[in-house]
């Protein structure tokens, strides 16, 4: 069968990673794919810098945005940024009718539903398995695992950066300050590193989550988000004399009031399974009415996990197996009241 061409925007950690994963697993991707994924085209800042990657057989592409327009059936974004090129490249591609998959959390928080309506127009896929908690398919889990069920509830540690700062700071009784620097070095900070603390990052990752889980439209200004910058190392050591560990987790609640979303810096109990991610890990947990109480957990981010994630939304579309970008047609979620917080 013929190949899926992919254009590729953006050469960074997870650009990187993509690349060879797919020339890695080649054969097996092949076979479950049905046909072969090749990368045809790519295009990044800067051409010249030394990147560890056979490119030569690629065609190299300047303009990030004219990429919708390289011979490709697919374009993957990992360029990053809720606007911006990222932004015009989404919707080029999918008015010149191809799909698209992507990690950007922030450019689907803002503008999911847009992307998704253009999408569904062009009847091709938007897909973004990558865009939350990386490397674990939550997506696709609560998607398609889970779509059976009524969702209550959704938690989780969305931000692999605050939650190493917070299992070091309760490991080493060091305050934040101190191990920020050490958090950065791991790689997974945003390219703005008050998005990883300030909770925005992990705000954005709930938005689309809480989309998919709730069959409502994802809407970042619904949040309510702080971060983990005021935690002090006596904060807590005083949470674990009482029986809690502090984490950074994400709650997106169905309530009478609308859909009750939020990020911030929570006591949670250490029986929970929540308490028992420590380092730069992601969970989700999610209780539907039917399946029980979920839990998701792996890495949330780096260069194998994620571009695992990506490469998994190129098989479906390489098998032709792509539904809506959302739990559920676009024409639905537009037509749902905007999710409210509301003030509780
Ligand atoms: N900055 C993010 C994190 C990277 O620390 O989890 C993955 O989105």
């Amino acid at each position: 069968a013929d190949a899926l061409k992919v254009a590729l925007a953006g050469l960074g950690t997870v650009g990187g990673g993509v690349i060879r994963l797919l020339d890695e697993n080649r054969d097996l991707i092949a076979r479950r794919a049905g046909r072969p994924i090749e990368v045809v085209a790519v295009s990044a800042r800067d051409r010249s810098k030394d990147r560890g990657l056979d490119l030569s057989q690629l065609a190299w592409v300047d303009d990030t945005t004219q990429l919708a327009h390289a011979d490709a059936d697919v374009v993957v974004e990992l360029v990053g940024g809720a606007d911006g090129p990222a932004l015009a490249l989404a919707r080029a591609t999918l008015a010149a009718g191809k799909g698209f998959v992507t990690a950007n959390k922030a450019m689907l928080a803002h503008h999911g539903l847009e992307l998704g309506a253009a999408a569904e127009q062009a009847g091709v896929p938007l897909k973004f398995e990558a865009a939350v908690a990386g490397g674990i398919p939550v997506i696709k889990g609560l998607r398609e695992g889970a779509a059976a069920n009524a969702i209550g509830r959704v938690t989780g540690i969305l931000n692999g950066t605050c939650n190493f700062i917070l299992s070091r700071m309760e490991a080493e009784s060091r305050d934040f300050a101190d191990v920020l620097a050490e958090a950065q070095a791991l790689g997974f900070a945003e390219a703005d590193p008050s998005f990883d603390i300030d909770g925005v990052d992990a705000a954005h990752k709930l938005s689309i989550l809480a989309s998919i889980a709730f069959g409502t439209r994802p809407a970042f200004p619904n949040v309510q988000v702080s971060g983990i910058r005021h935690v002090l190392a006596a904060d807590i050591a005083e949470a674990a004399a009482l029986g809690y560990r502090v984490r950074l987790v994400g709650v997106a609640e169905a309530g009478a009031g609308g859909l009750f979303q939020r990020v911030h810096a929570h006591l949670v109990p250490a029986d929970h399974p929540l308490a028992h991610v420590t380092g730069a890990t992601n969970a989700v947990v999610a209780e539907g009415n039917y399946v029980g109480r979920l839990l998701f957990q792996g890495a949330g981010a780096g260069a194998g996990p994620t571009a695992s994630a990506v490469v998994a939304d190129l098989i479906d579309i390489a098998r032709g197996e792509f539904g809506t970008a959302f739990a559920m047609p676009v024409d639905a979620l537009a037509a749902a009241e905007p999710a409210d917080s509301g003030e509780r």
